[in-house]
């Protein structure tokens, strides 16, 4: 029994408009906060879709700066871009059009706005952010639950590193989410933001107390992203999935499901931002070779009740053996990924080679609680891990 509830201090600033055509909303929500903005978006899927078009209609009354170009995993030379046009031209708040990239990324542009080094320095150190600039953004991509968190994700190329930076100023003000937006979405994204939603609630979920309302909450996002992951994976104008998909995914990620229960170590995120760094892999691909390899691994009189409880409840797989039950859940999501067509292993993301995995291991527990977890991991297991997913 799972009996856990402890004390919890919650709150999510952001006003959420969700919904076909629920943009229209957002020019009255900008307005408060002043009259020139800067628009932030990736590589150019939001003009290939119309929505380019339809938010510079939108946004006829205010004075409007670009900033274009966005990496998935976004880099923190872009921050630094749009940090500065903020200042040359004193804008006074943001707009993020897309996936969690470009959300992130306007995250730390808004607190770089603020700060006069290298926006790095607040990566490494949130408690140099002081002042944010308001952000709104209007979701393209059903995966990272930026649209609804205060973190984001930053990635520097000089040194190998992929850092996520949290702060209570870094709450988007309104964010728009019209699942209508997601349906242009790839194949390979839609089942990389399923992984991403999924792995959410793992590391939230695989921890020693937790509570009811919790777990419920756990496993019915669980549920809806097994069911509608695979029809919007197959139908990818299909409404009714998209539309599950894009509030699992807000609801994944911040915080909500887990309250009063104990804090994850985010041991398979700590693990994928590294691949990320070295490699450049997209975030939910990552997630998805990983998962079933450390539910395997992590596996153990402890944990068994977890994996238990979680095939029963997602997969309706009922065992008197509660190892057996699990491996059968662990399995059931392995056929689950295969179905939409994610990865199984590092190869096929294209890593070809081991040499980064002890440098890697050794970075992923300097910046993740990993050695405190769960299941408490040293390097050296992590880099078993990363061997067993080659
Ligand atoms: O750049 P564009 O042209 O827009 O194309 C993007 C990009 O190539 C494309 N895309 C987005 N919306 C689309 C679309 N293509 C067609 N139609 C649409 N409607 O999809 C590609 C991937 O986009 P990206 O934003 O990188 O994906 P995602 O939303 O999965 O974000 C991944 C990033 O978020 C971080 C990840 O580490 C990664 O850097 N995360 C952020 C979190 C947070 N803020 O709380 C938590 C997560 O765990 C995660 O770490
Ligand atoms: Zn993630």
């Amino acid at each position: 029994m799972f009996t856990s509830a402890n004390p919890f201090t919650f709150c999510t600033p952001t006003k959420v408009l969700f919904g076909k055509d629920a943009i229209e909303g957002l020019p009255a929500e900008m307005a408060k906060c002043g009259h020139s903005v800067l628009l932030v978006y990736g590589g150019g899927s939001i003009k290939k879709t119309g929505l380019y078009d339809k938010v510079k209609t939108l946004l006829k009354d205010f004075s409007v700066y670009e900033l274009s170009g966005v990496e998935p995993n976004p880099r923190v030379t872009s921050v630094n871009a749009g940090a500065r046009l903020c200042r040359e031209h004193k804008i006074d708040m943001v707009l993020a059009v897309g996936g969690g990239s470009v959300l992130d990324c306007c995250k730390v542009i808004c607190d770089a706005a603020f700060y006069e080094g290298d926006a790095w320095d607040l990566v490494l150190d949130s408690s140099k952010v002081t002042k944010a600039l308001p952000l709104f953004t209007v979701l393209t991509l059903a995966a990272t639950g930026s649209e609804f968190d205060n973190s984001a994700v930053i990635s520097n190329l000089a040194t190998n590193e992929k850092l996520p930076i949290s702060h209570e100023l870094n709450f988007p003000r309104c964010s728009v989410l019209d699942p209508t937006y997601t349906m242009s979405v790839s194949k390979k994204q839609t089942a990389a933001g399923c992984a991403d939603i999924m792995s959410h609630i793992f590391e939230q979920y695989i921890v020693d107390g937790t509570n009811m309302v919790s777990e419920g909450l756990c496993d019915s996002v669980l549920r809806t992203v097994v069911k509608f992951g695979k029809i919007a994976w197959d139908n990818g104008s299909d409404y009714t999935a998209r539309a599950n998909l894009m509030w699992a995914s807000s609801l994944a990620c911040n915080g909500i499901c887990a309250l009063g229960s104990d804090t994850g170590a985010w041991v398979c995120h700590g693990i994928e931002h590294e691949l990320s760094a070295y490699y450049d892999i997209t975030h939910g691909e990552g997630l998805a070779i990983l998962t079933p390899v450390l539910m395997k691994y992590t596996l153990n009189d402890k944990t068994v009740e977890r994996y238990a409880s979680f095939a029963k409840n997602v997969f309706g797989i009922d065992k008197a053996d509660k190892f057996e039950a699990a491996r059968a859940g662990i399995e059931a999501l392995e056929q689950f990924f295969a179905s939409i067509g994610l990865p199984k292993t590092l190869r096929e993301v294209g890593i070809n080679e081991k040499v980064h995995f002890k440098a890697m291991a050794e970075h992923a527990c300097k910046t993740f609680p990993i050695s405190e977890a769960y299941v408490p991991l040293t390097p050296e297991q992590v880099v078993e891990i990363l061997e067993r997913c080659f």
